[in-house]
């Protein structure tokens, strides 16, 4: 059984595979007829344990896309809430008849653990602060959208690297497709394993931003957030946020990222987020191209096996 659990377990053919595969899907998507009959012998389940808005609609529009049969499973609904172990609420899920699950899961290696009980391809939707491979996929594919190629490029993450999935995922992939990467943020909010990846640390944004040819802002995690890691919100945004005086006085033009959701006024303003600098919403609409070209690939792995 195949699955993608992080990026760390696939290689630089795997990841220009699926963007070659994405770039398809793209061009699929913007036909008046947006669907592919290509998985209509396939059911996903799309497991949920924690929020999502953007991760969760796009798994189940990349999937109806590709006519897939579709459920959906939000653990504060189900009998998650009564007590049943993960392992059980899968296992019952899978019994009819499932060949694929996406999984959100407030655990690291959730994902991983799961891949080892049951009889599914297991994509990672998001697991703690461990990985968050699609969106690191779908924030390289829009680097090398908007700008040619990744290989090459300098890419500063900047903010609450500590409790990111989505950092972790993206130094990965950024850098199994060439590109060079630091992080910006408070010293407290740098992860002690930064260290072993071969990134830069810069704690001065403006010394960040000078190197940077883009700038991937993440979200302050507040739920997990407190008075240790930084004293407070607005001491935050002075030494981390992104502006438009700050941007404006760079003397070039960077990308501007967010995986959302965004805390307006505090990562990042709303004249950033919404100046033609930033590239915020394609980073979503390639989400779905990029969600269909995983679950494609895989499908494709499932039925190959079945042969
Ligand atoms: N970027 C991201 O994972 O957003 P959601 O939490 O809304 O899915």
């Amino acid at each position: 059984v195949n699955h993608l659990l992080g990026i760390k377990y696939i290689t630089e053919a795997d990841i220009q595979l699926i963007f070659e595969t994405a770039d398809h899907f793209k061009e699929v998507i913007n036909r008046p007829i947006k669907k592919v009959p290509s998985l209509r012998d396939i059911t996903i389940a799309n497991l949920f344990f924690e929020n999502s808005t953007r991760t969760k609609l796009s798994f189940e529009l990349a999937e109806k896309r590709l006519s897939a049969d579709v459920i959906n499973f939000a653990s504060s609904s189900s009998s998650v809430a009564k007590g049943e172990t993960l392992i059980d609420t899968v296992n019952n899920i899978l019994s009819m008849k499932v060949d694929m699950v996406v999984m959100r899961h407030p655990n690291p290696g959730a994902g991983i653990f799961l891949s080892k009980h049951v009889n599914a391809s297991i994509i990672n939707a998001g697991d703690g602060a461990h990985e968050h491979p699609t969106q690191a996929l779908l924030d390289s594919y829009s680097i090398r959208e908007k700008l040619g190629d990744v290989a090459g490029k300098n890419v500063v993450i900047v903010g609450d690297i500590l409790h990111s999935r989505v950092a972790l995922s993206n130094i990965f992939t950024l850098q199994k497709l060439g590109a060079k990467v630091k992080v910006c943020g408070p010293k407290t909010l740098i992860p002690k394993y930064i260290e072993k990846l071969n990134v830069g640390v810069e704690t001065n944004l403006r010394k960040a931003l000078e190197w940077c040819d883009v700038a991937n802002m993440l979200r302050v995690q507040n739920e997990r957030m407190d008075i240790s890691y930084f004293p407070t919100t607005r001491e935050y945004s002075q030494q981390f946020g992104l502006n438009k005086a700050m941007l404006d006085s760079l003397n070039k033009e960077i990308v501007v990222m967010h995986p959302g959701p965004i805390n307006r006024g505090v990562e990042i303003t709303s004249d950033v987020a919404d100046s033609k600098q930033s590239i915020i919403l394609g980073q979503v609409e390639n989400g779905v191209a990029i969600r269909m070209a995983v679950i494609y690939l895989l499908a494709s792995k499932i039925k190959h096996n079945e042969d």
